[in-house]
Parts: C-alpha cells; sequence; structure tokens
C-alpha cells in the first residue's frame, strides 16, 4: 500500500483515452482510490478555476452544512460551498461536469459492483484559509444511495508544509493512510461507503474543489423508497 499514491497516480489526461476509464477501473478494484493528474490542463483548468472564483466574489457561497448533524456542530466542517448544474451561465464548470460524467459512465460499464446512474449536483466547496478543515468522515455511511466520491482540486502552487489542507484516507483495508495533496487539475476517485473514512486537515490558504457523487441505481432507490415511507 505505500505505493498507493504512485500506483494509483496517472500524469496526462488532457486528452481522452480508452487506457484513461481501463487505469480507473483497475485502481478503484484493487485501492478503492485513484488520482489522475493533469486532467483538463491549461487554458481549461484554469478557465474553470476562474469560473469558481468568479461566483465566489458573487457571494454565491454559503456554509457547508452536515445532512447528518445539525449545523451548531460548526467545527466538524469549515468550507463554504455552492450547488451547481449543468448551465451555460457557468461553460467552464459546466463542461467540467461532461467530461466527468462520460468518463465515469465508460467506467460504469466495467464496474461490476454498481450499477452506477444518476449523481448528485456538483458541490463547489471552497475553504477559505482560516485553519478550518473537516473532521473525519464518511461519506455514505447509512446506505444513501452514494456509491462513488469525484473531486477535482483547483489549486495553483500548493505547499502542503505552509498550507496544509491535505486529504487524509483512512482506508479500511489497509493500515496506512493515503495522503492527497489536493493540487490544480487533479481529479480524484474513492469509494463514498464504509471502506474510505477521510479528514481534510487544517486548511491555511483559500483551497478550492468541486466535487460529484454518483448513485448506485439499487441503492438509490432503497434509500428513496425509505424516506417516503417514513414522511
Ligand atoms: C453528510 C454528508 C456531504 C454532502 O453531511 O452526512 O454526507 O452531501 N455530507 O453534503
Ligand atoms: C467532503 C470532503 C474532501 C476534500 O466534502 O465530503 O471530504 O478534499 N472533501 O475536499
Ligand atoms: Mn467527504
Amino acid at each position: 500500500f505505500e505505493n498507493v499514491l504512485k500506483d494509483t497516480s496517472l500524469n496526462k489526461h488532457c486528452e481522452k483515452s480508452s487506457k484513461l476509464t481501463e487505469y480507473i477501473v483497475e485502481c478503484m478494484n484493487k485501492y478503492g482510490i485513484c488520482v489522475l493528474d493533469n486532467f483538463f490542463c491549461e487554458p481549461r483548468a484554469g478557465d474553470i478555476l476562474n469560473e469558481v472564483k468568479s461566483l465566489r466574489s458573487q457571494g454565491a457561497f454559503t456554509d457547508g452544512q452536515l445532512v447528518s448533524q445539525p449545523a451548531t456542530t460548526g467545527k466538524v466542517r469549515g468550507d463554504q460551498i455552492l450547488w451547481l448544474e449543468k448551465n451555460d451561465k457557468h461553460p467552464y464548470i459546466t463542461s467540467f461536469i461532461e467530461r466527468l460524467d462520460s468518463i465515469v459512465m465508460d467506467c460504469a460499464k466495467k464496474l461490476k459492483q454498481y450499477q452506477i446512474g444518476g449523481r448528485t449536483k456538483a458541490m463547489i466547496a471552497c475553504y477559505p484559509g482560516n485553519g478550518t478543515g473537516y473532521m473525519r468522515h464518511i461519506d455514505n455511511p447509512n446506505e444513501d444511495g452514494r456509491c462513488l466520491t469525484t473531486i477535482y482540486y483547483l489549486n495553483k502552487n500548493w505547499n502542503t508544509q505552509t498550507d496544509g489542507g491535505l486529504l487524509r484516507i483512512f482506508p479500511e483495508v489497509f493500515n496506512q493512510v493515503a495522503d492527497i495533496e489536493p493540487k490544480f487539475d487533479r481529479l480524484l476517485f474513492f469509494w463514498s461507503d464504509r471502506r474510505m473514512p477521510h479528514e481534510v486537515l487544517p486548511t491555511y490558504k483559500e483551497r478550492y474543489a468541486i466535487t460529484v457523487w454518483y448513485f448506485d441505481t439499487e441503492e438509490r432507490a432503497r434509500a428513496i423508497r425509505r424516506v417516503q415511507n417514513t414522511t
């Protein structure tokens, strides 16, 4: 597992290739984590960042809230977020979502353990850099339907020594953590369930990421039925 980062990192992805989906599927089956660097490359990745920053400067973000815990436990999570769907008001974020959808759907055909169908909106998250992070948690501890977490990082010249902000994953089956730097133009995949507890370490510089969760069709349908039965 020492080499999980090396093993799960592939370096050039500006061009879409069939190798890419094979590679992601192989990593996910082996490690449950996959890291892709240079996902869009410049200038596109920079365009996405500028769009995100412009939305933030318009005051569109609100404090991140937990679904499962009241907002008053404020220290759990120190990011500010904005949920977006594809829309021509933000063409570059839209093109990101489209490319991600297309890659995940290609992978879905080869991923045996899930039938991926549908996703959340894209969550744009910014840690303002005042030392907040996100306490250790599991994205989907209670079968709400989310099976795959995808995070796209947008932070140029990130220096973990001074900026903090590592994503630390504690994979259930390996007795070693995976530290992921939130580097510019890096795309990360990991399973959303109890196999992948993780935390965001205190962050001392503005830290931007776009997160999309993909659903497993059956688990999602069950979760929706559960909610309907209790309301
Ligand atoms: C949660 C959770 C991530 C999200 O609060 O339980 O999974 O979807 N949060 O906002
Ligand atoms: C989350 C989360 C990790 C990151 O929002 O649920 O764990 O690196 N984010 O931003
Ligand atoms: Mn998380």
